[in-house]
């Protein structure tokens, strides 16, 4: 994987003068059925969150309110991606270690993904995961 695919996408966006309505669905915006959504709120002040890749598990990210800045890291690139638009969404691949940083106050970080929650999904550990991806 290359750094350049560590970046966003513009989500539809339906604006009239009541206002404005962005969608994600499977094949417009998201490339995978959505199986599972949470959302990160509350964000305490100078806390940053996620440090872990997942192994199967493939995620869409998107800051509906505010803003957090993502870094994404396949083990070779690192970059980090400022989410500061509720039109922008992030594709977070598995084997793509990511940490969530720099949260303003009002930011509500939204993120869907195509499978249920399991732990053993998860690789917390960044030694591993860079072990991990020398060997591909
Ligand atoms: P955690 O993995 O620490 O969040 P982050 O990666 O953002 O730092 O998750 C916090 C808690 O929420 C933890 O006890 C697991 C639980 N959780 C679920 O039960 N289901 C979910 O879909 C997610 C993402 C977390």
């Amino acid at each position: 994987m290359s750094n350049n695919l560590f970046h966003t996408q513009a989500l539809s966006k339906y604006g009239d003068k009541r206002g404005s309505l962005v969608v994600a669905e499977f094949g417009i915006g998201c490339p995978f059925p959505i199986h599972r959504v949470y959302w990160l709120f509350g964000t305490v002040a100078g806390v940053s969150r996620g440090f872990h890749a997942h192994v199967k598990t493939r995620q869409l990210a998107v800051c509906v309110s505010g803003a957090c800045s993502l870094l994404m890291d396949d083990g070779h690139n690192r970059k980090t991606v400022r989410l500061d638009s509720p039109e922008k969404a992030l594709l977070i691949e598995p084997m793509v270690w990511h940490e969530m940083h720099d949260f303003t106050p009002d930011s509500v970080l939204l993120v869907m993904a195509d499978a249920p929650y399991e732990e053993s999904d998860y690789i917390r550990d960044y030694d591993r995961f860079v072990q991990l991806m020398g060997k591909k």
